[in-house]
């Protein structure tokens, strides 16, 4: 007797996706391989999490449990992460494993100050001047080297501006020596403040066969240190714009990095671009990707980790991204319905169970040409 439906086997397509972190970034990148038809197993060292909600399944434990980390590599095909802050032998584990893009040594450099530094210098990137520093002596020296005011950060796991003081060129030794202790950290950088007239990034992707793709550049500003409006396309020069995709692209190859690699960037002036930092993964300022461009910062990241073609980037639509701080939250939960009816418009909340000052709890992408209007009108909206 004929059957009405038929017994599949797995997809030879389907791969089961291990993620690293179960954050935002790893919930948008679940949605997208899962859209792709792949398995998503999330690892994190608390249960929940907004990837937790999009994930077939979930290991929770310690990044640095090795039992735990064997298990999951066991149960996927190839591993990503959402963070970068994971413990340098974990990383070496699991790429022992299965394939892990990125590779530890991209995540190693990336996830430390001084080595992303040394490394951009070293190929010929333009970084802002900088001393490393492991002293309030070697601080002191350093600020009186420079003679510019500065930016000491802390060489790992800084992120939206933590880890860092600002440090003035006539800094006291006593205030140096307040700032080192503030900083709590061993190593850090301190940088010369540069005064940009705009701050970009570019996302490039390279995929396990080399293939290498740039997002065109997004436009940032930032409040607090932490992220507040990108803007695609930048309102930079066509000169800024090749060169930030050309730089990108040559930074990725001398990292050899296999998924996206996020470059920030500081312009000045005279249009010169001064590298900031790197990051190995989707990034924040990417977001309006989803919306924007024919394949999302999320979707290539899947592609080029699973070996697959690498989608095209172009925007399609000019996008304005807001990042949704859990600040907004004070007086209980923003009224979301003036968000919800306009076509150009797209809200993003990542179900998180807290709002804290500084949290992202989602952000929302603005289209079309009245783009700006409506990014001023959200903003008002919030101060009401
Ligand atoms: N050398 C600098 N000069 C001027 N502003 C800076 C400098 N370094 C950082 N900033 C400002 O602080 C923000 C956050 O610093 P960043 O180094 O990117 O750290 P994070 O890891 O927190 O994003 C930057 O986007 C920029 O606005
Ligand atoms: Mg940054």
């Amino acid at each position: 007797m004929l059957s009405s439906s038929f017994r599949l086997q797995p997809s030879a397509f389907s791969l089961s996706l291990g993620i690293l972190g179960s954050g935002q970034l790893g919930q948008m990148i679940a949605m997208a391989a899962k859209k792709m038809g792949h398995r998503v197993l999330v690892y994190d060292l608390l249960p929940g999490g907004p990837a937790a909600s999009v994930a077939d399944e979930m290991i929770v434990a310690p990044f640095d449990d090795e039992k735990a980390l064997r298990d999951f590599a066991s149960r996927v095909d190839l591993i990503t992460l959402e963070f970068e802050n994971i413990p340098a032998a974990s990383l070496e584990l699991l790429a022992s494993l299965r394939p892990l893009h990125p590779s530890p040594h991209v995540v190693r450099i990336c996830q430390d100050r001084v080595l992303e530094k040394e490394f951009l210098q070293k190929h010929g990137f333009p970084v802002a001047p900088f001393r490393v520093i492991t002293s309030v002596e070697e601080l002191v020296a350093a600020v009186r080297e420079l003679k510019t005011d500065a930016i000491l950060k802390t060489a790992t796991l800084g992120y939206d501006g933590k880890g860092q003081v600002s440090i003035a060129a006539n800094a006291s030794v006593a205030e140096l020596q307040q700032a080192w202790a503030a900083l709590h950290a061993e190593r850090a950088v301190l940088e010369k403040r540069i005064n940009f007239c705009a701050e970009g990034s570019v996302i490039v992707a390279r995929s396990t066969s080399g293939e290498i793709s740039s997002f065109p550049p997004q436009e940032n500003s930032h409040a607090r240190g932490i992220l507040d409006v990108s803007r695609a396309p930048a309102r930079f020069s066509e000169k800024v714009l090749r060169e930030a995709e050309g730089m990108g692209g040559k930074i990725v190859e001398a990292l050899e990095v296999v998924g996206l690699l996020t470059i920030e960037f500081f312009l000045l002036p005279n249009d010169e671009i001064i590298v900031n930092e790197l990051a190995p993964r989707p990034h924040n300022s990417g977001h309006h990707t989803i919306e924007s461009s024919k394949t999302s910062q999320f979707e290539q990241i899947v592609r080029a980790a699973t070996g697959a073609s690498l989608g095209s980037t172009e925007l399609v639509k000019p996008a304005l991204m807001l990042n949704l701080l859990g600040d907004l939250w004070k007086a209980g939960e923003p009224d979301w319905k003036p968000f919800l009816g306009h076509p150009e418009i797209s809200l993003h909340l990542y179900g998180k169970k807290e709002a804290k000052p500084g949290r992202k709890m989602g952000h929302v992408t603005f289209t079309g040409e009245h783009r700006e209007e409506l990014l001023q009108q959200a903003k008002e909206s919030f101060k009401s």
